[in-house]
């Protein structure tokens, strides 16, 4: 670690063992990650050269989904599984799209909570983290309450999350919990890495994060993420790879990512 790693690391956080959320921040470009995760980062990337286009693709649908909603009406954003708020990040786009708009985060991450704080301290727009599991929906709903106004539409953003629940945590469960404390018109945004998209990569991938998260994840199929929003009207055009989710009119072709995007409203 060098001594300006030292300066811009969070007080009591460990930068010399790699973590993968700062591996993730550093395959999109963003500065707080260290030596150590660097390093992690370029090995996962020779395994799998799609992981920093995938992640990059997804951040991008984040943004686009985000402001599709604010024009849908949606100025209240529950974001879970925010990971280290990075460049355009929810509350970012949310309130460059309208200025009154509340964001909520929750992660169950400890490293990134201490990161989201020192970097959520400035921020004077109403912006609040919950520091939860997304298992714990009743905890997650109850303190997201304090900022949201339940009795209005919320965008619930369940954004390269849902591979950490396996199924035998019922994550279609957790999602029915979650829309049934949030109003008609509501929406829900999902991206989720595909197993059925460049399977040999998505494989190995899958492999390498389970290694970097310490716990085994699970890559689903598009017919495993179309049923997270089962019993909602999705947007056109579906459930997509993130890159083909209404990209931006002047977007350059992205190349294939392995994610699966989609976002739905709740009737
Ligand atoms: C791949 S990152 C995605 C970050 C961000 N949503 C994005 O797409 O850029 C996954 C994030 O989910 C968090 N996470 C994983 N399992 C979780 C759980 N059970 N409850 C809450 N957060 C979780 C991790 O800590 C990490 O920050």
């Amino acid at each position: 670690m060098t001594a300006g790693e030292e300066e811009i690391a969070p007080t009591g956080i460990d930068v010399t063992t790699p973590h993968i959320a700062r591996i993730y921040d550093y395959w999109l470009g963003g500065k707080d990650n260290f030596a150590s995760d660097r390093a992690a980062a370029e090995q996962v990337m020779l395994a799998t050269p799609t992981i920093k286009p995938g992640v990059t693709a997804n951040r991008a649908f984040l943004s686009r989904a985000v402001r599709a909603m604010v024009g849908e009406g949606v100025t209240q954003f529950l974001d879970i599984g925010t990971g280290i708020p990075t460049a355009n990040n929810t509350h970012m786009v949310a309130q460059a799209a309208d200025p009154e708009s509340r964001v909520v985060y929750a992660d169950n991450d400890p490293i990134v909570l201490a990161h989201a704080r020192a970097l959520l301290s400035g921020v004077t727009a109403p912006t609040s983290f919950v520091d939860a599991d997304l298992r714990d929906t009743g905890r997650i709903l109850e303190e997201a309450g304090r900022l949201l106004d339940f009795e209005r539409p919320v965008g619930l953003l369940l954004i390269a999350v849902l591979h950490c629940i396996p199924d035998d945590d019922d994550p279609r469960g957790i999602i029915g919990t979650l829309l049934e404390g949030l109003a008609p018109g509501s929406f829900l945004a999902i991206t989720h890495p595909g197993i059925d998209q460049l399977p040999e990569q998505m494989a190995a991938a899958e492999d390498a994060l389970t290694k970097a998260m310490g716990f085994r994840v699970t890559f689903r199929t598009h017919e495993g993420v179309s049923a997270f929003f089962s019993g909602l009207d999705l947007l056109e055009p579906g459930v997509v790879p993130v890159q083909d989710w209404r990209p931006d009119a002047d977007a350059s072709p992205s190349p294939t990512t392995g994610m699966w995007g989609g976002v739905a409203r709740k009737r």
